[in-house]
């Protein structure tokens, strides 16, 4: 891949790329969609990355289809999937993580303390084999793609990020690869994460500006459906994630949620 790179920087050719994990769905076509506009060569990689699930998590259990993946791909225009072995990505030595002090500790942080450090780490590495000019990444994944845009910032990587919005079922629920884990019962229960969100956009255009109000009334909704059990609702800073006591400006909702075995997250910017 490093090789193919070089070539096609050495021919003037714009690298636009999407990191995944794969078992792609519509919210990871959108990305690429965006990426065929930005560049003359679209990579994406697909790789289930060991480094950014704990202990307990479900790195084993996530799910994989290389073969759906790569037509799926082809179909919106990818021009080069990316798919490395883990032996490949991490050798027996292995040992350089690239962390994020303050930023990794809020939301997702205190529940996945070495998730976001293993985040930054693979997209390090993607940034070096890959070597595009533009990376575009999910706002389902807000913390994540803050992280990244600080990253690059602190890390001078030349690469402009590109967010893409909250692709969604048509009931609400935000797309993701691991809404395959759901029961009929759970999938009816996660659509609590969207309605809870929704309700708060609609209470913040009506004028509340408490931020504890907002997470009250966001959690009785989710907890009000069976099987969910709450991580984190949080109201913050869109940039520094911290929170905030009112919604005063653009400000971050974002929120956790176990359904089942299932932890799924979504996220609205709440607009006064
Ligand atoms: O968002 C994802 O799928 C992953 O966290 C990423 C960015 C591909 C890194 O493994």
């Amino acid at each position: 891949m490093q090789q193919e790179s070089t070539r096609l920087l050495q021919a003037g050719k714009t690298i636009a790329f999407v990191p995944t994990m794969g078992y792609l769905h519509e919210g990871h076509l959108a990305l690429m969609r965006e990426g065929r506009k930005h560049g003359d060569v679209l990579v994406i990689s697909i790789f289930v990355n060991p480094t950014q699930f704990g202990p307990a998590e479900d790195l084993q259990a996530y799910p994989r289809d290389l073969d759906r993946d790569v037509s799926l791909a082809e179909s919106v225009g990818v021009d080069i999937v990316f798919a490395p072995e883990p032996e490949a990505m991490y050798e027996k030595a292995y040992q350089t993580y690239v962390d994020l002090e303050v930023l990794s500790g809020y939301l997702c942080g205190p529940s996945r303390p070495s998730h976001f450090r293993g985040v930054a780490s693979v997209v390090t590495k993607l940034f070096n084999i890959v070597k595009p000019h533009i990376a575009i990444f999910g706002e389902k994944d807000y913390q994540q793609l803050t992280i990244i845009r600080r990253m690059v910032q602190d890390l001078n990587f030349d690469i402009r990020i590109i967010g893409v919005p909250i692709v969604r079922e048509p009931d609400g629920l935000a797309m993701s690869s691991r809404n395959t884990y759901l029961s009929e019962d759970e999938r009816h229960s996660a659509l609590s994460l969207f309605q809870s969100l929704k309700q708060a956009e609609e209470s913040v255009a009506k004028g509340t500006r408490d931020a504890k109000q907002l997470i009250h009334a966001a959690s009785e909704l989710i907890l009000s459906s069976p099987h969910t059990k709450i991580d984190y609702v949080s109201v913050c800073d869109p940039e520094t994630l911290e929170d905030v006591d009112r919604v005063e400006g653009p400000t971050l909702m974002a929120l956790a949620v176990w359904v089942g075995k299932t932890r799924l997250i979504d996220n609205v910017i709440l607009k006064p």
